[in-house]
């Protein structure tokens, strides 16, 4: 149907929950409509999870925003939500051209992309505003005026993600044996919790809520067991952050940490885009993917700052999709 409201979960991977939530979203507030999920192939379990499955190029063909536009034109896709970091500039590039076809892209300025996707630039763009974070140099200033920079330190590449590349150091003699130096940033070690902040913004910019989750365990950089803190100071903090953002849109995720003894905070990433513990926000009662739904629509939001449940806990575990064989090729 023409007034249908399809959703594409774009480079969905192992986001079924995501998937999911959308789904629920379109329930929940009666609107008809499905949830497809775009990848390289039929291999990711989001692609069975969603009510439809289509194949994205991969991103050096140079078609993918094409082809992207295509399927979404074809299939009247209404809403594109981005997963993961390298699509992020593509798509925040493209926003007009799929304004123009009739479908909102979930994603934020290409020049808050570009501070969010550089550690170094978050660390500058924090900086000029006044925004906490920890201390930060190259390796070259760090080798140059190591009394500057006692050890311990981390060393991790400015534009990594995963902690893939990333050190903890407690002699500066590392930082003369790391294969590509002037592509990685040097920190100083923030004490404290992390917490992993999950943040709506609405159409016109504005920061609706923000949900702190508690990182207690992580496996391969992502969030296995957590906890939502109702916090104040670090609320209003990450808010600010998401204000300031030049257009974000829709739901961001911020890394932050907080020390339970001196009250301190320290931003150390921006990743705009929802971040993979994002289900925890969801099952505590900030269902931020239906008022992304809602807003999309022109309906009245019912986005609230405070009415999810403090000290809920997520303990994740392997879910698998079963399918046959033959649905996971590209050719399916
Ligand atoms: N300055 C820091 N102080 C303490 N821990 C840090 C610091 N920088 C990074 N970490 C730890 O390393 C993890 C990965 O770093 P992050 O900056 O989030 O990079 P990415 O997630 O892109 O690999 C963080 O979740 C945090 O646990
Ligand atoms: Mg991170």
């Amino acid at each position: 149907m023409a007034d249908d409201f399809n959703i594409l979960v774009s480079c969905a991977g192992r986001r079924v929950g995501l998937v999911n939530a959308f789904r629920q979203a379109l329930r929940g507030l009666d609107v008809n409509g499905q949830v497809f999920a775009a990848d390289l192939n039929f291999s990711s379990p989001a692609s069975h999870a969603a009510d439809r499955r289509f194949t994205a190029p991969l991103f050096k063909t140079g078609t993918f925003i094409d082809d992207m536009l295509t399927l979404c034109e074809r299939e009247r896709v209404r809403l594109v939500v981005p997963t993961i970091d390298p699509e992020l500039p593509l798509y925040a590039e493209a926003r007009r051209r799929f304004a123009d076809i009739g479908t909102t892209v979930a994603v934020a300025s290409p020049r808050a992309i570009e501070i969010g996707g550089d550690k170094e630039q978050t660390h500058a763009w924090l900086n000029e505003l006044g925004l906490p974070t920890p201390r930060q140099t190259t390796v070259a200033e760090a080798l140059a005026h190591p009394a500057d920079w006692p050890t311990p330190l981390i060393v991790k590449p400015a534009r990594g993600s995963s902690s893939i590349g990333l050190q903890h150091i407690t002699n500066h003699d590392v930082l003369t044996t790391l294969d590509q130096p002037t592509e990685m940033v040097v920190e100083s070690i923030v004490p404290g919790i992390e917490h992993t902040v999950d943040v709506y913004i609405d159409r016109a910019g504005q920061p609706r809520c923000a949900v702190p989750r508690k990182r207690l365990e992580t496996r391969a950089g992502e969030v296995s067991k957590g906890v939502t803190v109702r916090h104040n100071a670090l609320q209003a903090l990450v808010m600010k952050v998401a204000d300031e953002l030049p257009e974000a849109f829709g739901v961001i995720n911020v890394q932050a940490f907080l020390d339970p003894d001196t009250q301190d905070m320290a931003v150390i990433e921006i990743n705009p885009r929802f971040g993979g513990g994002y289900p925890l926000t969801e099952a505590a009662g900030a269902p931020m993917t239906r008022w992304l739904v809602e807003d999309c629509l022109g309906r009245a939001s019912t986005a609230t700052p405070n009415g999810w449940r403090d000290n809920l806990a997520m303990l994740r575990y392997d879910e698998a999709v079963f399918v046959d064989a033959s649905k996971i090729g590209t050719d399916a």
